[in-house]
């Protein structure tokens, strides 16, 4: 973290987890922390069904509510998609763009991500952008590479006075709720590769201001290990987001 420059951003993943009521719940008790801590930003993002709630419940507090995925287009002939304009219009402040989870299981690839995060730019949403490599891409050694391509495809378009409001998650997908995390020396060494992809792009003083955050497995007791890396800047967690108490605990991490 380098909290001169840059926010710390501490972003719950729920997946497809937590009904309306559950939401509400996990929100209203998390509230006397997000208050408190003024040491970083707290997003959730939350199932599409459950924004309503969860924007109403986090009325009036620092909490920021997020959605997990976009359409591209503001509005067509699109079946069960939902647009940027439609998730603003919600109250939803960030949107995950690219999950590994999402480029698995519906062919979500770099030139599709890239129109989303444009659409959620031009939306006034700020996109948390994931990237990442498999367990076979980091064997042969070909990491960096891999994120630094899914780094600038994704931001392709993306104009200097637009870069600030985009945040980047590093999730390495064999770190994925799989209980194994990357050492705080791999996912140091990756932010700092997509914060030298960014520089290049943008210049040292807007790579200095965007946030960096890593996912997979991040938990209480991994998180301030993985936190001290300079260009780890907040985290993206899944199933340590699903219970207020590990969720705070990654919050107080935060404040080192
Ligand atoms: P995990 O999920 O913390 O459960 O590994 C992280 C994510 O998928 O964003």
């Amino acid at each position: 973290m380098n909290l001169k420059y840059r926010k710390t951003i501490i972003a719950g993943n729920w997946k497809m987890h937590l009904n309306a009521d559950e939401a509400k719940k996990f929100i209203l008790r998390l509230k006397p922390k997000a208050v408190q801590a003024r040491w970083c930003d707290v997003v959730l993002c939350v199932p599409f069904l459950q924004i309503p709630a969860a924007v109403k419940a986090a009325k009036g507090t620092r909490i920021a509510i997020g959605a997990q995925n976009c359409h591209y287009e503001p509005k067509g002939a699109y079946t069960g998609e939902i647009s940027c304009e439609m998730l603003a219009e919600a109250g939803v402040k960030y949107v995950i763009i690219g999950h590994s989870e999402r480029r698995r299981d519906n062919n979500e690839t770099d030139t599709t991500v890239n129109k989303k995060v444009l659409a959620a730019l031009q939306a006034g949403l700020k996109p948390i952008i994931c990237v990442g490599e498999s367990l076979e891409m980091r064997d042969n050694d070909v990491t960096l590479d891999v994120v630094r391509m899914q780094v600038k495809t994704a931001l392709r378009g993306v104009m200097h006075d637009q870069i600030r409001r985009v945040t980047i998650a590093y999730e390495p997908i064999w770190a994925i709720g799989t209980g194994y995390t990357a050492t705080a020396e791999q996912a140091g060494e990756v932010c700092e590769a997509i914060r030298e992809v960014v520089r290049q792009l943008y210049g040292a003083r807007l790579a200095r201001a965007v946030s960096i955050l890593y996912g997979g497995s991040m938990n209480t007791a991994n998180a301030a290990e993985l936190l001290a890396q300079p260009d780890v800047d907040g985290g993206l967690i899944g199933g340590a987001s699903l219970k207020t108490e590990s969720f705070e605990d990654i919050i107080e991490a935060a404040n080192q």
